[in-house]
């Protein structure tokens, strides 16, 4: 369509010109071609090349030919302005129908906190986006989890980022998203991912993240099997650093709540690994900021990932604080065992249970992952596994906060 359009007005253009400066082409024997259009030779004359006025045989009066010039002119750029126009017109209607259906409007509503504004989020162009990835090529794609597709992509200004495209576009994926922009932009911390902007004018909304190149921890401990991983202080700093951003999110001051934020997902797979080791929390995708007064969020339906999941929030269908405690104790067990959160290994029990069980009766040894046990740093494994334990209790009222748990992470011994 657009290439007819440009071909039709450069040949009308082109028939205008030459309807004024009709040429000549001299030949050998002094024949001469007329050439006028469309495209052809007219008149074959002998002799004659210079006996008339140049545009033609008929003298045409100046006047005439400066108006034919300048409507020959006018009209192409005419169309090409109003075919850009509309374009263009119909291209913002259908970003804004895109940004309103993937929830763009929730985000300038008070309640949200108005996070477009945010000096540090900003909104991109989905050209940027393409550019970026390379038109979403395949290899640039670092990952997939259920909610969306990451790639790894370069900003104009050369700054490297991680990008999610939504996989699905439903009401819960939509909501997933909008999640992530209105929490992260609430909160800035070392060890929680930083979001650098969005995109929601396009049918699949996108989110730009600073890039964590070490990938995340479900793979490179599980999976890849990581050397460096085999050491305990290494495992400790991870699981400190995770515990200082749950502590983050679980007092986030804001107006509006009473300072909490259920990240409602921790799991390996959502802890990043960046250079140094530094640790980082990622995908918000579930999270939710309690109401004034809120101490839970009602789950319509069993929620999270196999292994992760409260067993007290399983059976009333409510998610607390001490929801993601529980998550955070699975994660210690984890890296303390050496075992997949999934395992089958200790039948209904599951590692949650097993785990909590065997520290109770002192029975832990046999579980400590032999990758890190050595003579000095039994006693303090016992400690975190303990901590763990604590993580893991059953009920709410007997876990921890994240206040607790990150002292004791730090050295502190009182019983919690
Ligand atoms: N900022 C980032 N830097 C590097 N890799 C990342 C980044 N964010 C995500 N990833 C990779 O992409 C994977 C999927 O990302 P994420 O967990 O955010 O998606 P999801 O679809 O919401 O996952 P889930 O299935 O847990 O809901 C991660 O496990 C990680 O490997
Ligand atoms: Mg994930």
């Amino acid at each position: 369509m657009k290439m007819s359009l440009v071909a039709s007005v450069l040949y009308f253009h082109f028939v205008i010109l030459s309807e004024a400066f009709g040429h000549t082409a001299d030949l050998e024997d002094n024949t001469t071609i007329v050439y006028t259009p469309p495209f052809h030779a007219t008149h074959v004359r002998v002799g004659e090349a210079h006996s008339k006025p140049f545009w033609g045989y008929t003298a045409v009066p100046s006047g005439f030919l400066v108006l034919l010039v300048g409507v020959g002119v006018a009209i192409p750029v005419f169309s090409w302005a109003i075919y850009h126009f509309v374009k263009r017109q119909r291209r913002k209607r259908l970003r804004r129908r895109f940004f309103i259906q993937n929830g763009g409007d929730l985000l300038s509503s008070p309640s949200s906190r108005s996070t477009v504004g945010d000096q540090r989020i900003r909104l991109f162009e989905e050209e940027e986006i393409q550019a970026a990835t390379a038109d979403y090529s395949s290899d640039r794609i670092i990952g997939q989890g259920g909610e969306g597709l990451v790639f790894k992509a370069m900003l104009k200004n050369g700054t490297v980022v991680a990008i999610k495209k939504a996989l699905k576009v439903n009401k819960v994926s939509r909501e997933c998203f909008i999640n992530e922009i209105v929490i992260l932009s609430n909160v800035e911390h070392r060890n929680i991912v930083r979001l650098f902007g969005f995109c929601l004018e396009t049918d699949h909304p996108f989110l730009i993240y600073e890039y964590i190149p070490n990938g995340d921890l479900y793979d490179l401990f599980h999976v890849r099997r990581e050397e460096y991983l085999n050491s305990w202080e290494v495992r400790q700093t991870i699981l400190r650093e995770v515990g200082e951003a749950l502590k983050k999110l679980h007092s986030i001051p804001s107006q509006d709540s009473d300072g909490v934020v259920l990240h409602r997902d921790v799991k390996l797979a959502n802890i990043l690994m960046d250079v140094n080791h530094r640790t980082v929390l990622a995908d918000f995708g579930f999270a939710r900021i309690l109401g004034m007064g809120d101490n839970h969020v009602t789950m319509p339906r069993p929620f999270g990932s196999v292994g992760y999941m409260d067993p007290q929030m399983l059976q009333s269908g409510r998610y607390t604080e001490q929801s993601d405690i529980y998550s955070l104790g699975i994660v210690m067990a984890e890296l303390i065992t050496g075992e997949r959160a999934s395992t089958d290994a200790h039948g209904s029990l599951g590692l949650g249970h097993y785990f909590a069980r065997c520290v109770g009766k002192r029975r832990l040894f046999n579980l400590i992952d032999p990758r890190i046990r050595t003579n000095d740093n039994a006693d303090e494994i016992q400690w975190f596994a303990e901590v763990a334990a604590a993580c893991l209790r059953q009920k709410w009222l007997d876990r921890p906060n994240m206040v607790q748990v990150v002292k004791a992470m730090e050295g502190d011994r009182t019983p919690i």
